[in-house]
């Protein structure tokens, strides 16, 4: 050693590990337009394909005449229904155990759903045709309101269910029925509502919204008729899930497909499901012979693949006078539109909804969910979050300041009261979950300190008072949120997609040399995998990040894997890059101790390789190691160094925040300005601080957006109304607020490196938290619950009713 020698500290940094803030290496050909997305990709002889779309929500199709289009020069071929049925394709299964069909069979249930599919030379030959497709329709009574889909006389909307009393998850209680859901105990709960001093009731609602990726879904197709292979190219978040659907419905060996999913412009579960598209560019190229590309436009991308929430939550909590909850019941009607096509795990046909009881002891609760047919776009997609726990979210984090302003209470002290204490962890909760680890008190007390919370209430009673003298026209509301996520789907005792258990996969090499090529089962749409992955073999490794490639995306090389959504990446394919790094290591010691003629069990690990117990003058880096595994493995050894993993996760992770939200609204204007945000998240160990920061201002962005004015609208004919980015929120830089993140660690106990997921929880805890200060301003008034979005209109018509 001399002073030459880089301390451990020096070493560390070199590596760029678990806790650094690495500029993420995917900008380097972001920020100069070197992104490769499925629509920069073009091959020889590529046709495209667009779809002729209903202008009914609801009609019966008498005729498709499809002669004028066929006559127009480019175009190549028109398909529809009819075409699909000798290939059994024209409907297709959903991923709820629904099925859906992939062009109108004979009736429409939505607008713009897929009629007929025209292929042509270029997209504008595509257009042209489309508008010489004749289409003769007979219309229906249509239903756009779940809460009237269930009426005794309401028009049958799924006339290829009549007579199924039964569904994919039990029995159907109507013709427009899907199914019913329930979870807890009915009757404990039932008494202790019987017996509550106090008990609050509230119709909350959580809109339908869309997630609205910049990139819209898209694919390309491709099959080689003398080899019998097909190559899709596409925007999928779960590119081996796709593989093996196309497999099941094509009936082309598994083998034979390849899928490929290139960089992705953002997912947030818009990208999970299989949709019309990508199957009519797969029969097109099979039946043409040539490459056909599909890509949505963007009021077909919100108008028809995958809505979000449309949740109808009937929640009341049972209390004592002093404010201890006993008691939680919630009823909900989801509204799936025509076709159940959600994209959860099999078995969870409300997806994790069952996480209502949030951040709280509550002893006994009871959650029953009704699936409805309505004549909307299908979906029903988890937008940012982990299979509706956003719904869920929303709902306990308004009915917990319902309760507060019943009791009199203030908000954050109600929170305080029930939450889960730390020494509760792991804790059992009365819907089902095992919380793994947490410190709700902590983080609320850290956050309420950090925005001043006291002086603010303080700050907002002596305003409510010069409003009711006349002195201001502004009123001021604060919005506290503390919620608790679940992810990481997940264990495969619970969870499974078609059959496929959920679990995530990595694969890692070291090339002689010392740098390292890992894939994974994973794919990013931004979220910066190809930079986190790589800190954490990092860390596990002793290679620096620099040295280590990550990719993600074509299933003939990664190990497969259930893709990413419901941050589900970093609990599952997180845990399985680290297990694979340490069977590697395991490997690398055998070899370090030959090379250093001892015993393994002398050595020990120090930041980059292995060194002698008492003796650190002899070491060997991991580096020296790599070269030896090829070069002069100890005798009996395999050569190399490689490792895969597939991760079966023990159970979910549960991330928590803190979140706070200062509002200050001008009630004769409606326009609702945001004084401060601040967003405390404590996603366990922390790979990436910068990533994570990105993460939660995204998050946040949209959670704005969905609370502050997203919405996916209908009238009632069932036109779907603001299906473009004229009408559809979405904030730019000018609307968007200022963040303020913070943060605590409390690591996953169970997770390898005790991370837990991070990229959702600010839209499930974002959304309830604008949504409670848009009500806490009107609280004074008389106000106890106004639906959401909360645009200016609505606003400002909240303030006339209330006589403001
Ligand atoms: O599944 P998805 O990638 O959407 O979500 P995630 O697992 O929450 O990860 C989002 C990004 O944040 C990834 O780049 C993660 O590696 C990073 N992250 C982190 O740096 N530390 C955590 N504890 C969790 C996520």
């Amino acid at each position: 050693m001399n002073d030459m020698t880089p301390t451990k500290e020096q070493r560390e940094a070199k590596l760029e590990g678990i806790g650094c803030k690495r500029k993420r290496v995917e900008d380097i050909r972001f920020t100069q337009g070197k992104g490769n997305y499925v629509d920069d990709i073009k091959m020889p002889g590529m046709l495209h394909g667009d779809f002729v779309r209903s202008q009914y929500a609801h009609a019966k199709i008498k005729k498709i005449d499809a002669s004028r289009a066929k006559a127009l020069p480019g175009v190549i071929a028109v398909i529809t229904a009819e075409e699909l049925k000798p290939l059994g394709l024209h409907w297709m299964p959903t991923l709820a155990g629904d099925v859906q069909a992939v062009l109108a069979d004979g009736r429409v249930s939505f607008q713009n759903q897929e009629i007929a599919f025209v292929i042509a030379e270029n997209r504008y030959i595509t257009d042209d045709a489309i508008q010489l497709i004749d289409v003769e329709y007979e219309e229906l009574p249509v239903i756009v309101d779940p809460f009237k889909s269930m009426a005794p006389d309401a028009p049958v909307l799924r006339p290829d269910l009549e007579g199924k009393t039964t569904g994919a998850h039990g029995p159907r209680k109507h013709h427009n029925h899907i199914f019913e859901w329930t979870v807890g105990d009915k009757e404990a709960t039932d008494v202790a509502f019987q017996k509550a001093e106090v008990t609050i009731k509230e119709m909350i609602s959580y809109h339908r919204t869309h997630p609205s990726p910049l990139e819209t879904c898209q694919c390309l197709a491709s099959f080689d008729k003398i080899k019998g292979e097909l190559t899709v190219y596409g925007t999928f978040q779960a590119p081996h899930v796709i593989r093996t659907v196309a497999s099941l419905l094509s009936k082309i060996p598994e083998h034979k497909i390849h899928v490929i999913a290139p960089d992705i412009g953002g997912g947030f579960g818009n990208k999970v499901g299989a949709y019309a598209g990508y199957i009519c560019a797969i029969v097109a190229s099979i039946v043409t012979g040539q490459p056909v590309k599909w890509v949505e436009d963007r009021i077909e991308n919100l108008s028809t693949t995958s809505f979000a929430r449309d949740y109808h939550m009937t929640t009341e909590i049972a209390a004592t006078k002093d404010g201890k909850v006993t008691g939680l019941r919630v009823h909900v009607l989801a509204d799936h539109g025509a076709f159940d096509s959600c994209a959860d795990p099999s078995k969870w046909p409300a997806g994790f909804m069952n996480i209502v009881t949030g951040s709280y002891d509550f002893p006994v609760a009871h959650l029953s969910v009704d699936g409805v047919y309505t004549n909307k776009a299908p979906g029903g997609v988890a937008y940012r979050c982990s299979f509706r726990v956003t719904e869920a979210a929303y709902c306990i984090e308004r009915a917990m300041d319902i309760l507060a302003q019943k009791l009199g209470m203030d908000p954050a002290d109600l929170r305080l009261k029930n939450f889960v204490r730390r020494e509760q962890f792991p804790y059992q909760s009365a819907l089902g979950w095992e919380y793994d680890s947490g410190d709700y008190h902590l983080a609320m007390q850290k956050a309420m300190d950090a925005i001043g919370y006291r002086e603010l209430r303080a700050e907002q009673k002596a305003k409510q008072a010069a409003f009711k003298r006349g002195e201001t026209r502004e009123i001021m509301g604060i919005g506290v949120t503390f919620f608790t996520e679940i992810v990481g789907a997940g264990p495969s005792k619970n969870c499974d997609i078609l059959g496929v258990a959920m679990f995530d996969s990595a694969e890692i090499r070291i090339h002689p040399t010392g740098s390292i090529i890992a894939r994974m089962g994973s794919k990013s749409q931004g979220q910066g995998h190809e930079t986190t992955w790589a800190q954490i073999i990092a860390t596990e490794l002793g290679i620096p990040a620099d040295d280590i490639m990550i990719e993600e995306g074509n299933t003939d090389t990664a190990p497969y894997g259930l893709g990413t959504y419901g941050s589900r990446s970093t609990p599952v394919a997180g845990a399985a890059i680290a297990m694979a790094a340490r069977k590697i290591k395991n490997k690398a010691q055998m070899i370090a101790a030959h090379l250093l003629e001892v015993s393994e069990y002398d050595l020990e690990w120090d930041v980059d390789g292995f060194r002698v117990k008492g003796n650190p003058e002899r070491s060997k880096s991991m580096k020296e190691i790599a070269w030896a595994s090829y070069n002069s493995p100890p005798p009996g050894l395999e050569p190399g160094l490689e490792a895969v993993n597939y991760y079966d996760p023990p159970n979910m992770t549960y991330p928590f925040g803190a979140y706070f939200c200062v509002m200050d609204i001008d009630v004769d204007t409606g326009v609702a300005s945001i004084r401060r945000f601040y967003a405390l998240d404590d996603c366990g160990t922390r790979i990436n601080p910068m990533i994570i920061e990105g993460q939660v201002h995204g998050g946040l962005t949209e959670a704005f957006a969905i609370a502050m004015g997203q919405e996916i609208k209908y009238d009632a004919m069932g036109n779907v109304v603001g299906a473009s980015f004229m009408d559809f929120f979405l904030p730019t830089a000018v609307e968007t607020p200022k963040w303020e993140t913070d943060f605590t660690v409390t690591p996953s106990p169970h997770h390898p490196i005790g991370a837990k997921g991070v990229g959702e929880s600010p839209n499930v805890g974002g959304v309830p938290c604008f949504s409670n200060a848009v009500n806490d301003a009107f609280q004074f008034l008389g106000s106890t619950h106004i639906q959401m979005p909360h645009d200016a209109w609505r606003i400002w018509e909240t303030g006339r009713k209330l006589g403001a």
